[in-house]
């Protein structure tokens, strides 16, 4: 009988247990049997964990978070890499391993694959950045939950004549920015991948003002750099804890515009609740071929999204330079500045 673990580690996002549900359920109908790590890799360095079947799963569909937990915790930085996680997975018996995570998480997934384990991999973070995949399970209601906020915001903007700052997260990439600024209509979206300086942005605030609009709405992906040098605290993987810079942007448009501004920062807002269908749909097909993989043998590789089809690609992908969001999308966003 084959024995897969299970882990979910990094941030959570929408759809975590829509990717167990499905995974676990594909492993037991094929008679296999499902050991789930609990707080990512922090439950295979500490042998904590839990056995998982179909029953185990029911009715987690729609639950937001992940019902295993998840942690920044990482092999290489907090443990000795391998052989810290190799005595917990010879005690359960695991003979391959999900492993359910952002960059951070799929690049020490792949050098513990290049050390020998058996690993599938499944991309997953609400910032849609990942490369070698189209699309991640997460970004789709990050984008719903932040157009609605921004559709809320533009009423009471008008109803004050205000410029209203909408801050989003997306790391290093500005793809839940340029999605929900598209859906929800924004008159500027400031974004890492292509810094407009925010001269030019007060400019269009202040010629929208001038022809009769006397309220902006401006979308700021978090990793826009700040109009003044900011230190910011590092988490587990390195990366930069990002949040607020849009206090920073305020004073700034407000002195060159003029213009009464406030800002409204969506933070973990847009990672928390349930999925929406088109993730539910996405995770669940996700966790099923990762299943599918990790039984049939596939190693070091990640499950993705490739048009209509859901493929395995080499699990180092996933560590290489984050995605970016598409020109011709910002470029079209762009159109509607003003
Ligand atoms: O990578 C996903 C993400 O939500 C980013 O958009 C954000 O910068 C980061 O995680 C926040 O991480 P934490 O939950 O550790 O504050």
């Amino acid at each position: 009988m084959t024995t897969v673990g299970i882990l979910t580690a990094g941030g959570d996002c929408p759809g975590l247990n829509a990717v167990i549900r499905a995974a676990t359920t594909r492993i037991a109908a094929a008679g296999g049997r499902v050991v789930g790590f609990l707080n990512g890799w922090a439950g295979v360095m500490e042998n904590k964990w839990v056995p998982l079947d179909r029953d185990a799963v029911r009715g987690i569909l729609a639950r937001g978070g992940t019902v295993l937990g998840t942690s920044r915790s990482d092999p290489y930085v907090h443990g000795d890499g391998l052989a810290s996680v190799r005595p917990t997975l010879a005690d359960t018996g695991v003979d391959a391993l999900i492993v359910t995570g952002g960059d951070g998480t799929l690049r020490s997934a792949a050098r513990l694959a290049a050390e020998g384990l058996a690993i599938v991999g499944v991309p997953k973070t609400i910032d849609n950045d990942i490369p070698g995949t189209d699309v991640t399970f997460g970004f789709h209601t990050a984008v719903q939950i932040a157009t609605d906020a921004i559709d809320r915001l533009t009423t009471t903007a008008e109803a004050h004549n205000r410029v209203m700052l909408v801050e989003v997260m997306g790391r290093t990439q500005g793809w839940i920015a340029v999605y929900a600024g598209l859906a929800a209509g924004a008159d500027v979206i400031l974004i890492p991948e292509v810094p407009l300086p925010l001269e030019q942005a007060a400019r269009v605030i202040t010629e929208r003002h001038a022809a009769g609009h006397s309220y902006s709405v401006v979308v700021v992906a978090e990793g826009i750099r700040s109009p003044e040098a900011h230190e910011m605290p590092r988490d587990a993987f390195g990366f930069e804890r990002l949040g607020g810079v849009a206090y920073r942007v305020a004073p700034v448009l407000e002195r060159l515009t003029g213009f009464e501004t406030r800002v409204t920062v969506l933070g973990h807002l847009q990672r928390g609740g349930t999925p929406t269908a088109f993730d539910r749909v996405l995770a669940t097909r996700l966790g099923a071929a990762a299943a599918d993989a990790a039984l049939a043998g596939e190693t070091d590789v990640m499950v993705s999204v490739s048009g209509p089809d859901i493929v395995t690609v080499p699990l180092a992908v996933a560590g290489g330079p984050t995605r970016g969001v598409d020109e011709k999308l910002f470029s079209l966003a762009r159109t509607f500045f003003g």
